[in-house]
């Protein structure tokens, strides 16, 4: 990908989505190499029993290359959860992350939830914290070995 089309500013791209099935492919494969392919974990890690009932959602590029993803599930009317938010290696720091958690909350906010909450790897607490969520605890570690912070962010919702 032409790195001047990965560099735009992230205002210039929308996060939606997965509509076609190579989309959702790309999705899924950003979620493991981004996420569970550097701590060695196998293909389908980075899926969970929750997909056919979550909200996904990628930013895109204007070639069809996944620069972002997150997804958001809700754990009962008023709470949901957040996982799988990474950005690509190369588009790092570029807003791409904010892009993406804007777009769950603005989801979870029609949805009714007033309480998002995630666990954080330790080296991400500090995105977190930029984006109005504050540390709560200690999360269960991510595969027994990685040191989690346990964040939340009340929202208003808005139906
Ligand atoms: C965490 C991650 C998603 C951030 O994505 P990103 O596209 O770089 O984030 P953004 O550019 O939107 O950053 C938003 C803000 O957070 C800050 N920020 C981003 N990553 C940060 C980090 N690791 N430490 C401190 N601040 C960070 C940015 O500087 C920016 O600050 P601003 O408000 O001054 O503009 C990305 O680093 C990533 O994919 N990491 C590896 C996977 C991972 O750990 N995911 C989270 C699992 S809990």
């Amino acid at each position: 990908m032409r790195d001047d089309v990965r560099r735009r500013p992230a205002d210039t791209f929308a996060a939606r989505e997965p509509r076609t099935p190579e989309e959702w492919d790309a999705y899924y494969t950003a979620r493991w190499q981004w996420l569970r392919a550097p701590l060695g974990q196998p293909r389908g890690s980075e899926r969970d029993k929750h997909e056919g009932s979550a909200v996904h959602r990628a930013v895109f590029d204007a070639h069809g290359a996944v620069l972002a993803v997150g997804r958001l599930h809700l754990i009962d009317a008023a709470n949901a959860r957040v996982r799988y938010v990474a950005s690509a290696p190369a588009c790092r720091r570029l807003g791409h992350g904010r892009t993406v958690m804007n777009v769950l909350e603005a989801a979870a906010r029609r949805l009714g939830v007033r309480r998002v909450y995630l666990h954080a790897r330790r080296d991400v607490v500090s995105f977190y914290l930029r984006l109005g969520y504050r540390a709560t605890g200690a999360a269960p570690a991510l595969y027994g070995t990685l040191a989690q912070t346990m964040m939340e962010k009340q929202i208003t919702p808005r139906r």
